[in-house]
């Protein structure tokens, strides 16, 4: 198993934000998947779904990952919301799911400081009662991949980072 955490969830939930904590308190390199396709197309994430679609994206998700799968070691990587998808997630690391319900995601999303670039930047966010029957189809298939699920709602981002180092992962 490789040395690398693989976090997933649904988008908004915290992932980036959860990494950052983790790689500001425990000094471990952090890297973040939709960051990672930006770079390599010098576009941003609502860009590529306009300009090319999703399915192209998703061809760039999974080039992403056997990308981290050859050349990542001791990371903690947080993952676009429907980077679970790719045909070799749990070959790159132990995969941790952050889970919360929807509303609390979207409530999350609508009270913070930069609410609207938060929703900007996700496409499939635009509509939300497309993203919460997205939320619903995937509900089962992120729990399935996942090797251990923490419960983010309402608890401090201190334990939250505590718990998945206790793991030693990476
Ligand atoms: C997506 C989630 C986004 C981004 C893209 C598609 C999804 O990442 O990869 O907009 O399919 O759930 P976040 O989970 O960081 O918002």
């Amino acid at each position: 198993m490789k040395k690398n955490i693989i976090l997933i969830g649904f988008m908004g939930i915290g992932k980036g934000t959860t990494a950052r904590a983790y790689g500001k308190k425990y000094g471990s390199f952090i890297i973040d998947t939709d960051d990672l396709i930006e770079s390599k197309a010098n576009k941003k994430i609502k860009d590529i779904f306009k300009e090319k679609g999703e399915k192209y994206f998703r061809n760039l998700e999974q080039e992403c990952a056997n990308w981290i799968e050859t050349s990542v070691e001791h990371t903690f990587i947080s993952c676009g919301g429907g980077f679970y998808k790719v045909n070799n997630l749990k070959k790159l690391g132990t995969v941790i799911l952050l889970d919360a319900s929807y509303d609390w995601i979207y409530n999350r999303l609508l009270t913070a400081e930069n609410s609207k670039a938060k929703l900007k930047k996700r496409p499939l966010f635009s509509e939300p009662k497309k993203a919460k029957k997205l939320y619903k189809d995937r509900e089962k298939f992120y729990k399935e991949i996942a090797d251990k699920i923490i419960n983010v709602e309402d608890r401090e981002m201190k334990d939250i980072i505590k718990e998945i180092h206790k793991g030693s992962y990476i």
